[in-house]
């Protein structure tokens, strides 16, 4: 059996070097299933595991997948799968295996990280400390101390975000399909309809997963209903903001600013190549790519290049459960499936 990962750093490397999967011929590569030559797909196309990272840009789909007529599972080294035609799988009796749990509390800290160098303009002050140029006005930010903070999905890593909010002294509004009625006890969190956490949040945080019922939650309507001011933090998935309702609503001050990790189509930032090289890039893509751009370049807009779970402690983590995953299918047993049964 050909066991293919994809994206393979120095730490994934010297992991499963030192731990090596209990069954077949494992082959580590560290371009995306996308960006793989001619001779590297000869030597792969009859693998029956392939395991895949977030940073995958166009989705995996039949386009992708069909090359690959012996694949009977898919890894992916992330909790989201949105990346997945999980469809498509499905029909073709692939199983699609993920890391359910790993990194609330990095990915928390990260969004709070994230906010506070924003709300404080650490970037920018730093960048001016370089160019010996302070201009202290420039800096000024707010406390986060008596704010208040609207969650937006309460499960995994919103409940960590909220209990670092309470630390901080905030008001915590959140709002999630299935509430939590310990969380919100123990915290002293409150539910709220989306519309009341819009209107009353400061600093409004992403924690849901990107679904069809959710694409764009964030749109000219819902900037509309928010306070004047309020700062945006994406850790999620990009597809939950509008990218170009949020450009419109920084412009106007509607938003003073975002933290964003996640971008609609971040792939193409990182892989411009793959613009340059393809023939047919969607029209919105390329809208995204421009968009993505003009936000990068704003004071007010902190980007990060989907790191929130790049701690060494939850890297650690994916690649255990990744290697348990593997495992399980080579005795035949499937863990941590993502596909309804
Ligand atoms: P989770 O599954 O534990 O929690 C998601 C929560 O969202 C659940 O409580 C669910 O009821 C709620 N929800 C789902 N759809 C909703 C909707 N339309 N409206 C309101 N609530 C809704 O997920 P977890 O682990 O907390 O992850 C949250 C997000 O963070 C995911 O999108 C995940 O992909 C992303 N993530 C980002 C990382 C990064 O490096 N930037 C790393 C890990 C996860």
């Amino acid at each position: 059996m050909k066991i293919v990962f994809f994206d393979v750093d120095k730490i994934t490397r010297e992991y499963l070097q030192n731990k090596p999967i209990g069954c077949g011929e494992v082959i580590l590569l560290e371009e995306s299933l996308e960006n793989i030559s001619p001779t590297q797909y000869r030597q792969i196309k009859d693998a029956e595991v392939i395991s895949v990272f977030v940073h995958t840009a166009l989705r995996m789909n039949n386009e992708s997948l069909d090359k690959f007529p012996a694949l009977k599972l898919i890894a992916t080294r992330s909790t989201g799968f949105d990346h997945i035609d999980l469809n498509y799988c499905q029909k073709r009796k692939i199983e699609v295996v993920n890391v359910p749990k790993y990194g609330e509390s990095s990915v928390a800290e990260f969004a709070f990280g994230a906010l506070l160098a924003l709300v404080r303009r650490l970037i920018q002050a730093r960048t001016d400390m370089k160019n010996n140029f302070v201009r202290m006005n420039e800096y000024i930010g707010f406390d986060l101390y008596n704010h208040t903070i609207g969650i937006i999905g309460t499960g995994a890593i919103g409940r960590h975000m909220a209990k670092l909010a309470k630390g901080f002294g905030m008001d915590i509004l959140a709002y999630d399909l299935y509430p939590n009625e310990e969380l919100s006890r123990i915290l002293n969190l409150k539910y709220v309809s989306l519309d009341e956490l819009y209107a009353k949040a400061d600093v409004i945080s992403l924690h849901i997963p990107a679904t069809p019922q959710n694409y764009h939650l964030l749109d000219d309507k819902a900037f509309e209903k928010m306070k004047k001011g309020v700062i945006i933090v994406n850790t999620a998935r990009g597809s939950l903001i509008d990218p170009e309702a949020l450009y419109r609503a920084l412009v106007r001050k509607q938003v003073a600013g975002a933290a964003l990790d996640v971008l609609e189509n971040e792939d193409f930032i990182i892989h411009d190549d793959i613009i340059l090289k393809s023939q047919d890039i969607p029209i919105d893509f390329a809208m995204n790519t421009i968009v993505n751009a003009r936000l990068m370049q704003m004071k007010n807009v902190l980007i990060t290049p989907h790191i929130a779970f790049n701690s060494i402690d939850a890297v650690h983590r994916i690649l255990k459960t990744t290697y348990e995953n593997i495992n399980a299918f080579c005795e035949g047993k499937i863990k941590n499936s993502v596909l309804k049964k």
